[in-house]
């Protein structure tokens, strides 16, 4: 069938069986790479930026990511803003180094899940023959807890030689590209969000409950808005999303299977490949993203800073 949205036509395609919504559909997106609050014509002095995609990710330069004062931090926090995911090559940052880079942005959370790294809140994610990646769902870090984390930056320790990418998806464009009908129909509309539904399940029952306590399930709304670029973000996820608020349990699921599947179009998405020493920082708001388990039973070992976020609105 035809559809037309905005001043575009595009072709969907109505492969979702019963529930009306088009996944699938060819012709232009509507790709606003930058949001309104950085203007266009401004330039980096400091850092060099190189995007990847004409959307989502770039790759930073000439920066020593243990040395960033306050220039350089203030490129590096308005090209976060436009590019929501920084790439960083052969950096030597050891853990407090990790550490201080991320108060940068903010403050620190502790990771109630992962194994603690040498140093506390490093959250170390070693995978490999005896540790299976899990992380291959298209997320929001801590999207369950009241404040979700704001930035997450992540540094390579040991990765395989080929395999174990990233993913990270543009939630501003996924909503930006939603049917008009569906934007009216999720406006103001809420989302149950818990652990429970993916780590809950690898868990014992005394140390969900013990979880539970710090993080009680939690409606956040199913678009929130950036605090700091205005725009509006898609936000619900595979993991941590369990139902709609005051939909029925039918109709809810179908809408949320239907707008979880919008962080997988790749025109909003960017790819990285690791090498050891490399680093990325992301708009844990702004992004979701995925971590490609192709590599088993190899390892990968990584280690991960989250800096606190604010309650969604
Ligand atoms: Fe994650």
């Amino acid at each position: 069938m035809k559809t037309t949205s905005m001043e575009r036509t595009f072709i969907c395609i109505p492969n979702v069986g019963e529930s009306g919504y088009p996944r699938l559909y060819s012709g232009a997106r509507e790709l606003r790479k930058q949001s309104d609050f950085v203007p266009e014509s401004e330039p980096y002095t400091v850092c060099s930026v190189h995007p990847l995609t004409p959307l989502i990710g770039a790759v930073v330069e000439g920066v020593d990511l243990r040395e960033v004062d306050d220039a350089v931090h203030a490129e590096l926090h308005r090209a976060l803003l436009e590019w929501k995911v920084l790439f960083f090559r052969d950096q030597l940052l050891d853990g407090p180094e990790h550490i201080a880079l991320a108060r940068r942005w903010g403050n620190i959370e502790v990771n109630d899940f992962f194994p603690n790294g040498d140093v506390q809140a490093i959250s170390r994610l070693a995978k490999g023959p005896k540790s299976i990646g899990q992380e291959n769902m298209w997320h929001s870090d801590t999207s369950f807890r009241r404040d979700p984390s704001k930035v997450s930056i992540l540094r390579a320790i040991d990765v395989p030689a080929t395999g174990g990418d990233t993913m990270w998806a543009d939630m501003a464009a996924a909503y930006d590209n939603l049917p008009g009908s569906v934007k009216e129909q999720i406006d103001g509309l809420k989302a149950i969000h818990t652990f429970t539904k993916s780590w809950g399940l690898t868990m014992a029952p005394e140390q969900v409950a013990a979880i539970a306590e710090i993080h009680p399930p939690i409606a956040h709304p199913v678009v929130r808005t950036h605090p700091e670029t205005g725009r509006k973000l898609l936000y619900v996820n595979e993991p941590f999303t369990t139902e709609i608020v005051g939909l029925p349990r039918n109709e809810g699921d179908e809408l949320l299977d239907y707008l979880m599947f919008q962080a997988r179009v790749p025109e909003y998405q960017v790819r990285f490949r690791w090498e050891p020493g490399s680093v990325a920082i992301w708009d844990n708001q702004a992004t979701q993203h995925y971590a490609i388990n192709d590599y088993y039973p190899q390892r990968r070992v990584m280690e991960r800073v989250t800096v606190a976020g604010d309650q969604p609105f």
